[in-house]
């Protein structure tokens, strides 16, 4: 998967959004010509899978041009459109075709406003209802603080019988903000995280995670077996009433494991540059033209980045981890230490530069 990033402009301001170091400076859009550019680079890794991100994609004002070259490109079968929900309808008609999934950020209206947020829903109703995309609509929630609202989205969850949930605990969107103690940060949000998995879970909803997973010293393993615990209850449940069992999400983003890592994404942005993923923006761009293929630059961030993630802990307790010391945990979202690993390959003599600069 990669992702182009098709504008820096947003028509939100969510609170925790690390979008907010560009949205709203200026709009920055992707030329046609970039785009078709970037969609070449990604079509080098075999059944690439396209991610259209932002700021807020559909306010591109070219939109429904991008959808269009995608809808005609034979190399992307499976596209995710990352999306507030507060545009659809004007281009209902190019979303609709089955190659797009729609990862629907639902944020709560207090954090969005309730104008905002009966517009999300509205557009949800045409998606459901009138274009009957159920299958390929995805809820998603953002968990930023430790009193974090979920009571909306298991109401809509529920009214449109969606089956799973996409959690993401975002990182704190700024380097400032991320001067705490991480695992204090994830223990402080756990009472009410618990309360929204066993919530989803008792309506037959699979939560599952985006990255930046709880650590399972904070998560314990007692806990995830009380998941487990639950999870198998409600399979058993659903068989005893003939109904297929819920769908079990890949090792990578299901909340009882113990494997606490991620894999570069690779943020294409308008001007052809790369990062490994949008966290880590400031630190980690290339250009892509340095690259032959979207594999190879994958490859460069594990060299560069990756690799160093499971050297670092977040405190002391992680130095003589097992999990860390066996590669099942990186201690959460880089973003959180990659201000150590910069400072030790600085040190070192390696530094992240192009691989041209390298030579
Ligand atoms: C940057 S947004 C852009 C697309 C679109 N405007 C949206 O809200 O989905 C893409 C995704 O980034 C994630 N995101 C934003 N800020 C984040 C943060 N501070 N930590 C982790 N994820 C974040 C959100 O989950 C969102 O789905
Ligand atoms: S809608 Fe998306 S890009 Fe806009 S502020 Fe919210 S998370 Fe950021
Ligand atoms: S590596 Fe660190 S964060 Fe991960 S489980 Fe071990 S002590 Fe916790």
């Amino acid at each position: 998967m990669a992702n182009i990033m098709l504008t820096d402009i947003c028509n939100l301001r969510c609170p925790y959004c690390f979008a907010n170091e560009f949205v709203n400076k200026s709009a920055n859009e992707i030329s046609i010509e970039n785009f078709k550019r970037a969609l070449d680079f990604i079509a080098t890794e075999p059944n690439a899978k396209l991610g259209l991100i932002g700021g807020e994609p559909t306010i591109h004002t070219q939109f429904a041009e991008l959808l269009k070259i995608v809808i005609s490109d034979p190399r992307y079968k499976d596209v995710v459109l990352f999306t507030n929900g507060v545009k659809f309808e004007e281009f209902a008609n190019e979303l609709s075709h089955p190659k797009f999934h729609i990862l629907l950020n639902c944020n709560s209206p207090k954090d969005i406003g309730q104008k905002a947020f009966d517009k999300m829903v509205a557009n949800l109703d045409l998606m459901v209802n009138k274009y009957y995309m159920d299958d390929r609509v995805t809820l998603g929630i953002n968990i930023y603080k430790p009193d974090f609202d979920f009571d909306y989205i298991l109401e809509l969850l529920k009214k449109y019988n969606f089956q799973r949930v996409r959690m993401s605990i975002t990182v704190p969107n700024t380097s400032e903000k991320r001067d705490f103690n991480v695992k204090d940060y994830f223990s402080s949000i756990k009472p009410r995280f618990k309360e929204f998995i066993y919530a989803t879970l008792s309506n037959d909803i699979m939560p599952t995670y985006d990255c930046n997973k709880m650590p399972t010293c904070v998560l314990t393993e007692k806990e995830m077996m009380e998941f487990n615990e639950l999870i198998t209850k409600r399979q058993r449940d659903r068989e005893m009433r003939r109904l297929p069992p819920l769908p079990m999400p890949h090792v990578s983003s299901a909340i009882n494991t113990d494997v606490v890592n991620c894999a570069p994404v690779v943020d294409i942005r308008q001007d052809l540059t790369a990062v490994r993923c949008f966290g880590l923006s400031d630190c980690t761009k290339v250009k892509i033209s340095d690259f032959k293929s979207l594999p190879d630059l994958r490859n460069y961030y594990m060299n560069e980045i990756d690799h160093y993630a499971f050297k670092f802990g977040i405190d002391n307790e992680c130095e003589n981890c097992y999990r860390r010391k066996t590669l099942r945990c990186t201690g959460a979202c880089i973003a959180f230490k990659i201000a150590e690993i910069l400072d030790y390959k600085k040190k070192h003599g390696s530094y992240i530069k192009g691989v041209r600069d390298e030579k």
